[in-house]
């Protein structure tokens, strides 16, 4: 996949779904229908492809990502679900609800897609072009809603071409979508919560599973969209135990050395283990080693790692904005 790909327009027809699917197995993006909204896919087990679509968004940090399966089956090979789940699932899938669960220990979404995170949000989209897509692809998908972030949820294929002609391969354009407005999102961790208002109002939510607490803190995101305010909870971003010490130019002895690029850190031969989040200085290949790269410098028991500088370019303020969270003193800790 090329840095500024061509993005064609095609109409949804029996042969698209196919010529979709190549193209996130090749890694590329996709926009498609779905009822709520138009959502802008890549291949959610492919850390390289879900590091493009941020890029591609311009998202100023990695907000996790819902994964779209075409049915409950799927849904659980990569979560498990609770009792409230279940019953959720059961009364609105397909349709226009996101259930926020425990990620399986062997699910195969890449960690950039959940943000590091041990929870995944998961969809089945009640719309024939997203289910003939999601059906052909056979892996899981990833798909914020495909607009520029800080721009609207697009709810036509013209909205999408205006924003990312020339960011993405492909468009199916599925006529405009029913619904207009994303998915009610709710997390089934230890008590239901509602994490975002949208399509499936809340009372039918409540038929089914009785109250649902709000989200604790809520904040408009740059989107739009509603989502929580570090609940601390729902862990809405990666916390690692170790300390992380920002800009280190050199390694001291024990610690452990996340690099970045061709250089070697000052005393790197000192490191209790090193990991390069992209030797060649990539920052879509940075992202996608992001989370993954922590986690297993954070398992192998120094008390700090110490992070290279980042370039604060492209997807470099995503990958900074990021390290600072997790950099930052924990509260309640
Ligand atoms: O209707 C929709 O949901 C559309 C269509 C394309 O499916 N998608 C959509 O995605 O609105 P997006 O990325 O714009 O919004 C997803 C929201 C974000 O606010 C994100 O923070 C939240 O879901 N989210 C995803 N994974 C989460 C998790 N593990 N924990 C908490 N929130 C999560
Ligand atoms: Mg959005």
């Amino acid at each position: 996949m090329t840095a500024e790909p061509t993005t064609q327009l095609i109409k949804a027809d029996g042969a698209s779904a196919a010529q979709a699917a190549r193209v996130l197995a090749a890694g590329g993006l996709v926009a498609f229908p779905t009822e709520t909204v138009y959502g802008l896919g890549a291949d959610a087990t492919n850390g390289t492809a879900v590091a493009r679509l941020y890029q591609a968004k311009g998202r100023p940090a990695f907000n996790p990502l819902i994964a779209h399966v075409p049915d409950i089956a799927a849904a659980r090979a990569l979560a498990r679900f609770g009792r409230a789940a279940e019953r959720l699932a059961a009364a609105f899938w397909p349709g226009p609800l996101t259930l926020v669960l425990p990620k399986r220990a062997d699910c195969p979404v890449a960690e950039l897609a959940t943000a590091g995170l041990d929870t995944v949000a998961v969809r089945v989209p009640n719309h024939p072009v997203a289910r003939a897509l999601l059906m052909a692809c056979g892996r899981p998908v990833a798909a914020p809603s495909a607009n520029r972030s800080g721009h609207l949820s697009p709810t036509t294929a013209q909205h999408v071409l205006a924003d990312l002609r020339g960011r993405i391969e492909l468009i199916v354009d599925g006529g405009p979508t029913p619904v207009g407005l994303e998915s009610t999102i709710v997390a089934c961790l230890d008590r239901p919560a509602l994490l975002r208002l949208g399509a499936l109002p809340r009372a039918e939510i409540e038929q089914v599973i009785g109250s649902v607490q709000p989200a604790a803190a809520a904040a408009p995101a740059t989107d739009g969209a509603e989502v929580p305010l570090a609940p601390g909870q729902l862990g809405s971003h990666y916390a690692p135990r170790a300390r992380l010490r920002l800009n280190a130019r050199r390694v001291a002895a024990g610690e452990a050395l996340l690099a970045f690029g061709p250089a070697a850190a000052e005393g790197c031969e000192r490191a209790a283990l090193a990991l390069n989040l992209s030797a060649r200085g990539d920052l879509i290949e940075a992202a996608a080693n992001l989370f993954s790269h922590l986690r297993t410098l954070d398992g192998c028991g120094a008390a700090t790692i110490a992070v290279m500088p980042v370039p604060h370019t492209g997807l470099g303020e995503a990958i900074n904005d990021r390290l600072r969270r997790a950099a930052a003193p924990r509260q309640g800790m």
